[in-house]
């Protein structure tokens, strides 16, 4: 068990803003930011963080907490888990425990591996980073071949960028002396082991060596690139998929990059590792590599949650550009805006960046950037000729690209500018690209769910599936919990000193059952605290609770409050004064919409009664129902006015 006394402390070190922020590009509006929600697929922000509360909130998708529960569903972690992710982040004491039972999990286990194998490409980062700046062999080869590159000093350092030695077990040596397990390096790809022989050796020899941090910064793998060219090896080794690295969800540099993206709201995709570090030299810190490979899905949302607009910056040659065509409409897919930057023959970004200068590169980018879409069709145009069979393909070939761009306006405007370029009816390309919209839209939205549901399943299943059941719960509940932790110790009149001692009276009194499970043992927990008579409540208790369930529910209560929606505030400020000031009122409406719906449960149940007895052909029974009918009905009737006279008066 962790103490209540270290969940505190992570709780009151761990601000809303900054966790969220590491995933989010937020921006200030009023008293709260706002973002794209990292949760499901939205073109406009309806992620809203509140740093005064603690919490966030998307109202697309309806998910809530506090920055454990965020750092649960976002990083796939257990609450044990997320609290030490947080712990580490703020550089909090995490306290020596035993095992518990139910740690012994897969997941557990693979966390454990997760961190061990963590600890082991630490270890390794520093190696080769010593190597290089301390060795005589990496001083001499990998220094002085990084120095060549035009690479500077604090550069190097910054990338952490190292080099591994000449040697067979160098490496090997000196980790499993630092008392590293041998398989973990192995597992980590550090270190190989010949089946035949069984004999190990270290995976990078001779080779400069690139380390690929993760979104916060922490070495997942590495990649060492040779010196001198060998047909027999590859350019580059890489580190193989483990349980840190998914290499489809990762980018280089996005660590580095992601202030800057956020900032300038552009981000540059570049191929390779020299051209990231070559830039960022230049101050060109809003660019990341794909890595060689085709953008995946994975990366495209990654970039997404930081940016809409994306610039390639392509390498010279006509038929690597083409290739790359298609990784490109991905983008466009996914909402993007996407410009693209061509490059002199024989130069990339790297080797360009180098020669003219930052600041000259600076104005190529701006002057050379041209559209996707546009550069697209005059490329494809460019083979045409006179030949109608070809140029029918490519008429297609770029409806069919526009017609991947979600944004109907986006979509036209582009229709508009390829019907001028392909020299066609503007009114065919419409058409055309209407009817593969439809299309898309027939296959995609299957697609779409099913991806949602593994997901769904892959992802914090507990927490996920409350979220759900507090989405389609009890409304009325719900805002009795807001009522109290917002108004709970505040006074009520002479007859009841606070708001909850009238609150729980009135429950009582009127027979109200609170079925909501979380509700009503958040309710319990605060009656049993108001046993002590100096008992104030409090929303951050709550809000910071050691249940994770809590924390969720409580969030989404609080962050409902009708203050926050806009139009809701315009509407209640003409008839009532605001909420907050008026919270007599609102703390007797709540109670009458939640007696409301005790009624209406009542009068449903009573009904089938009176439909069984009259089938019964018990007329006795109908009669005295019948009259419990209009009693119920009366009482209803007075509540409602009483509702409506509250709002009013
Ligand atoms: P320099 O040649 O030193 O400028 O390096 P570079 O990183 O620019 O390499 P290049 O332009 O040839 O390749 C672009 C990217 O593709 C690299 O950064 C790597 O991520 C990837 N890549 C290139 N060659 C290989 C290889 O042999 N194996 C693997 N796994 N990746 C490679
Ligand atoms: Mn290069």
């Amino acid at each position: 068990m962790i103490p209540a006394s270290k969940i505190a402390e992570i709780n009151n070190a761990a601000r809303v803003e900054e966790v969220v922020g590491e995933y989010v590009n937020l921006k200030k509006r009023g008293s709260n930011l706002i973002g794209i929600c990292p949760f499901h697929d939205e073109k406009t922000p309806s992620f809203s963080v509140s740093p005064a509360k603690g919490i966030y909130k998307c109202f697309g998708c309806g998910k809530a907490g506090n920055p454990v529960n965020f750092i649960m569903d976002i990083e796939q972690l257990g609450y044990i888990d997320a609290l030490k992710f947080l712990a580490e982040k703020y550089r909090i004491e995490w306290p020596k425990q035993e095992q518990t039972p139910e740690q012994i999990t897969e997941e557990k286990r693979r966390q454990d591996e997760r961190e061990r194998l963590q600890i082991v490409n630490n270890f390794a980062e520093r190696y080769f980073e010593d190597v290089l700046w301390n060795d005589d062999e990496g001083k001499l080869i990998g220094l002085s071949y990084f120095e060549e590159r035009g690479f500077r000093p604090e550069t190097i350092k910054k990338f952490k960028l190292g080099f591994a030695k000449d040697s067979w077990d160098h490496f090997t040596n000196a980790a499993t002396g630092a008392g590293h397990n041998l398989e973990l390096l192995i597992n980590g790809g550090l270190v190989k082991r010949n089946d035949e022989n069984n004999k190990t050796y270290d995976a990078y020899r001779n080779r400069v060596m690139f380390t690929i941090h993760s979104i916060s910064g922490k070495p997942i793998a590495f990649a060492g690139r040779y010196l001198v060219k060998d047909v027999k090896s590859p350019k580059y080794v890489n580190s193989p998929e483990t349980v840190l690295y998914h290499k489809s969800n990762e980018l280089y540099g996005l660590f580095f990059a992601k202030q800057s993206i956020s900032k300038n709201n552009l981000v540059y995709l570049v191929e390779g590792y020299t051209d990231v570090i070559t830039l960022h030299q230049a101050g060109i810190e809003n660019v990341v590599a794909s890595s060689g490979t085709s953008l995946t899905e994975g990366q495209i949302k990654l970039l997404k949650r930081f940016t809409e607009n994306v610039c390639v910056l392509y390498d010279g040659d006509a038929a690597g550009i083409k290739a790359s065509l298609r990784g490109t409409d991905m983008l466009l897919e996914a909402g993007l805006n996407v410009k693209i930057v061509l490059f002199p023959d024989g130069e990339d970004p790297d080797s360009y960046c180098q020669k003219v200068g930052g600041e000259q590169f600076g104005n190529y980018l701006s002057d050379a950037k041209q559209d996707f879409v546009l550069f697209k069709t005059n490329l494809l145009m460019q083979d045409v000729g006179n030949d109608p069979v070809k140029r029918a393909e490519c008429i297609k070939e770029v409806v069919n690209s526009i017609s991947k761009i979600p944004d109907v306006f986006k979509r036209s405007v582009f229709l508009h500018e390829a019907a001028k370029i392909l020299n066609t009816d503007e009114q065919l390309l419409i058409n055309e690209a209407n009817k593969n919209v439809r299309d898309n839209n027939k296959k995609q939205p299957v697609d779409q769910q099913q991806l949602a549901t593994i997901n769904r399943l892959e992802a914090q299943e507990q927490l996920l599936n409350v979220a759900e059941e507090l989405k389609n719960n009890d409304i009325q509940e719900k805002d009795l919990l807001r009522v109290i932790l917002n108004y709970g110790s505040k006074p009520y009149n002479e007859n009841f000193t606070t708001v909850a001692s009238y609150i729980f009276h009135e429950l009582n009194a009127e027979d109200v059952i609170l079925t909501h499970p979380i509700v009503s043992k958040v309710i319990n927990e605060i009656l049993e605290k108001l046993q002590d008579p100096l008992y104030e409540i409090s929303t951050a208790d709550f809000i910071n609770h050691s249940d994770p369930l809590v924390t969720v529910l409580v969030a989404d209560v609080l962050a409902a409050e009708p203050e926050i929606s806009p139009n809701w505030s315009k509407k209640i400020d003409e008839i009532i004064e605001p909420i907050g000031h008026n919270y007599k009122q609102d703390v007797d409406s709540c109670l009458i919409r939640l007696q409301l719906r005790n009624i209406d449960r009542l009068i449903e149940e009573n009904r089938k009664v009176i439909a069984d007895e009259e089938q019964n052909g018990n007329i006795d029974q109908v009669e005295i129902h019948t009259e419990v009918h209009m009693h119920l009905i009366k009482k209803r009737a007075d509540l409602a006015h009483k509702t409506l006279t509250t709002i009013l008066k």
